[in-house]
């Protein structure tokens, strides 16, 4: 039998209450599918990084469906409520000093004295979160360092049947994870360009983002990880044109591309297709390797560069 759930009524509820009990529920957000656990069940926190696979040190995102838990979680200030009443739900994550004493939630955070917290902006999602009573930590659902999936057949092939249950809500619309910012400080850092353009952010507020340029090997966000988002072959990026034994990502008006991120040079389409993309790639091109054409590095731009210069490290 399938673990992938339609996401009725019925269903969701089922998933809710799994959620309540311990278990785990991959589920769609408008960026990529999550692998869920209730954030005040440690067991539950533990088994996420068993099954992707992940090193325990990497603190989880907590997902609400109501800007104002933020207040029960962590400490806010009138920056960052007018930040969450403007970009959410949505493709933002924030990262905010913890004020409670819940040492339940020690393993979702790592023991860091800072917790993330979004709102996605997919009906599926805080639905269960409502439905749940509980904020849901979830990490991208696939295995470690591997492509992030935007369908629910994505995460099944990666997870397979380590996940009793996954919620199917067709293709992630954004398609990359969401933009991370350090909001602890006066100054503001990006930790992971995401989603939600940086510019978005500075225009709205107007003041200017630090772009974290810490060591990558120490990462404040594991995101940041060298090495990352990797498809199977090989990849070269920024290519101007196809080599002998390529196959070719294209992005913009490119002839020679075996497959098209954005025909059209639309970065939105060429996000929320990316990681299906490099997916196929890896399945049709045979004995070939892969490239991709060059992305301008302007909004959604920085985050498909970013990912893209991870899954080429080599
Ligand atoms: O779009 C997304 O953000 C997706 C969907 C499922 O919501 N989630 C996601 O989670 O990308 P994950 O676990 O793959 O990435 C979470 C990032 C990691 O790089 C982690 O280190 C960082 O968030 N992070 C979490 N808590 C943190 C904290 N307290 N301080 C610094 N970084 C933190
Ligand atoms: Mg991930």
């Amino acid at each position: 039998m399938s673990n992938i759930y339609l996401p009725t009524e019925a269903n969701l509820n089922l998933a809710a209450q799994n959620i309540r009990q311990g278990q785990l529920v991959a589920f769609p957000t408008e960026t990529v599918y999550g692998l869920g656990a209730n954030v005040y069940n440690a067991q539950a926190v533990a088994s996420i990084f068993e099954v992707k696979g992940r090193p325990r040190f990497d603190p989880l995102i907590s997902h609400i469906a109501e800007v104002d838990f933020l207040k029960e979680y962590a400490t806010t200030d009138e920056r960052v409520l007018a930040l969450a009443k403007h970009f959410c739900p949505g493709p933002l994550t924030f990262i905010l000093r913890r004020i409670d004493n819940n040492s339940s939630i020690d393993l979702a955070c790592s023991g860091l004295s800072k917790i993330a917290v979004r709102m996605p902006n997919n009906p599926i999602a805080l639905d269960l979160i409502r439905k749940s009573g509980v904020p849901i930590v979830a990490p991208s659902a696939n295995k470690f360092k591997a492509v992030s999936p935007t369908t629910a057949q994505h995460v099944q092939e990666s997870l397979g049947d380590k996940v009793p249950m996954i919620l199917d809500g067709g293709a992630c619309k954004v398609g990359v994870e969401s933009t991370i910012i350090d909001v602890t400080d006066k100054q503001i850092v990006l930790l992971r360009a995401g989603g939600t353009a940086i510019e978005d952010i500075e225009s709205f507020l107007g003041e200017k983002i630090l772009i974290s340029d810490g060591d990558p090997n120490k990462p404040s966000a594991p995101g940041q990880l060298l090495k990352h988002y990797a498809p199977k072959n090989s990849l070269r990026i920024n290519a101007e044109s196809k080599q002998d034994n390529e196959f070719l990502i294209g992005f913009g008006n490119v002839a020679e591309a075996d497959i098209n991120l954005s025909p059209t040079g639309d970065l939105k389409e060429a996000a929320a297709n990316l990681f299906a993309y490099m997916r196929l790639a890896d399945e049709q091109c045979g004995s070939k390797t892969l490239a991709m054409s060059p992305i301008p590095t302007t909004g959604l731009g920085l985050a498909i560069n970013d990912r893209i210069k991870r899954a080429s490290y080599k």
